[in-house]
């Protein structure tokens, strides 16, 4: 008899001869990394509940009996074990060698799912959601790392969702009180995607044309923030070209939040992205250095202005052009403490 079909009362009881025998088999182990402190309260944290337990299978088996657990971080030395909603790996600003990181194990599909990853839905977690909209409604309207598969692509993501106002996909996430991800990559980093789930990270370009197949017609919302204060503007039927276009960037309305604008800085005028194609140093089609000089990828124009933003920058270089910026309305402001971008059905 395998440890997978045992009841759960027996394997409660059998404990002590058990210590890691539930934990592997219910939970797959994952890994933690060091964000600081200020980070891990970020949005996509989907903390639960906290207890002590004597091991990581008695945390597991907590964790098997908590509404919504799916991912523990269990602590060693101070046996403190947390749980979360969701999410594949953990992270923590102290002792991370002394702390291990599990999530549930999802079983094939055609069993039952004793509960279903966040993202997939149906009696027996049968399907999965396109993109966060998709999840609208259909989960808890809060801010959760789930999974989603574009209809266009036979690849399942992990993206940050806010099951909120309509859904949205995070395709770009930047924080101060993370650490800073590189944004200066190549071209195959920005089409695939990089940096991490739970901080700073590019959602890649690829999934980002996949998820705008979904649907008729998606709007790309900018929103930036210092300490609080927030500005937004809103892209309409934004579309991307494929791959052999470069994924040249096209919208074709544009609308501020009616409250706190931020302003046009992507297709204001004479210095409009409108039709421009993606550039990286290692490819670039701005013919003005401009991934160099603003230090990431962006649909750089063919002039040495490049671009009257720019959220692909460092948060703290010493020139302005490099530094993350964003000009329409918000002229010289650069010390933003968050940047998303995100996709939305319309
Ligand atoms: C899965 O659950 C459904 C409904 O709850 C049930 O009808 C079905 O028999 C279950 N399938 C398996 C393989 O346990
Ligand atoms: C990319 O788009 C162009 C223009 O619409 C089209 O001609 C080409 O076949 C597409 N390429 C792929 C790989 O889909
Ligand atoms: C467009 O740019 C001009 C000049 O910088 C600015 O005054 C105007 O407010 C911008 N328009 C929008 C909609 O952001
Ligand atoms: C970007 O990265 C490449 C490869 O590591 C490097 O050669 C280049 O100097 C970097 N550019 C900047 C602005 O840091
Ligand atoms: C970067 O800039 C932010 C915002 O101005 C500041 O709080 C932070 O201390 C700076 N970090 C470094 C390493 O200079």
């Amino acid at each position: 008899m395998s440890r997978h079909s045992m009841p759960l009362l027996l394997i409660a009881t059998m404990l002590p001869m058990l210590t890691h025998g539930f934990v592997e088999s219910k939970y797959l182990k994952t890994r933690v990394f060091y964000e600081p402190s200020g980070c891990e309260e970020n949005i996509f944290y989907n903390y639960l509940k906290t207890t002590t337990s004597s091991t990581p299978s008695s945390c597991g088996l907590q964790c098997s009996t908590t509404t919504d657990c799916r991912r523990i971080m269990f602590d060693r030395k101070t046996k403190i074990c947390l749980m979360f909603e969701s999410g594949e790996n953990c992270f923590h600003h102290e002792n991370i060698e002394d702390k291990d990181c599990y999530r549930l194990r999802y079983v094939a599909s055609g069993q039952n799912y004793t509960r279903c990853p966040i993202g997939y839905y149906g009696d027996t977690c049968q399907n999965i959601i396109e993109d966060c909209s998709d999840g609208f409604n259909r989960f808890r309207p809060v801010q959760l790392i789930s999974y989603i598969k574009p209809a266009a692509s036979d690849k399942v993501l992990v993206a940050n969702c806010h099951f909120n106002w309509d859904g949205m996909t995070y395709v770009q996430y930047r924080f101060s009180k993370c650490l800073e991800e590189d944004f200066n990559r190549t071209w195959t980093e920005y089409v695939n995607g990089f940096g991490h789930n739970h901080g700073e990270h590019w959602l890649g370009l690829q999934n980002m044309y996949n998820i705008l197949q979904n649907y008729d017609s998606y709007k790309l919302q900018i929103y930036l923030s210092i300490n609080g204060q927030g500005w937004q503007h809103y892209y309409y039927s934004f579309h991307l070209q494929n791959e052999t276009s470069a994924f040249r960037f096209s919208k074709s309305r544009i609308k501020g939040h009616s409250e706190f604008p931020a302003g046009d800085s992507l297709t204001n005028g004479s210095y409009s992205l409108e039709g421009r194609p993606f550039s990286t140093y290692d490819r670039d089609q701005s013919n003005n250095d401009c991934p160099d000089r603003f230090k990431g990828g962006w649909w750089y124009l063919d002039d040495p202005v490049c671009s009257r933003g720019n959220l692909n920058g460092r948060r703290n270089a010493t020139n302005f052009e490099s530094r993350i910026h964003w000009l329409d309305n918000l002229g010289t402001l650069t010390d933003f403490s968050e940047v998303q971008i995100r996709l939305t059905r319309e």
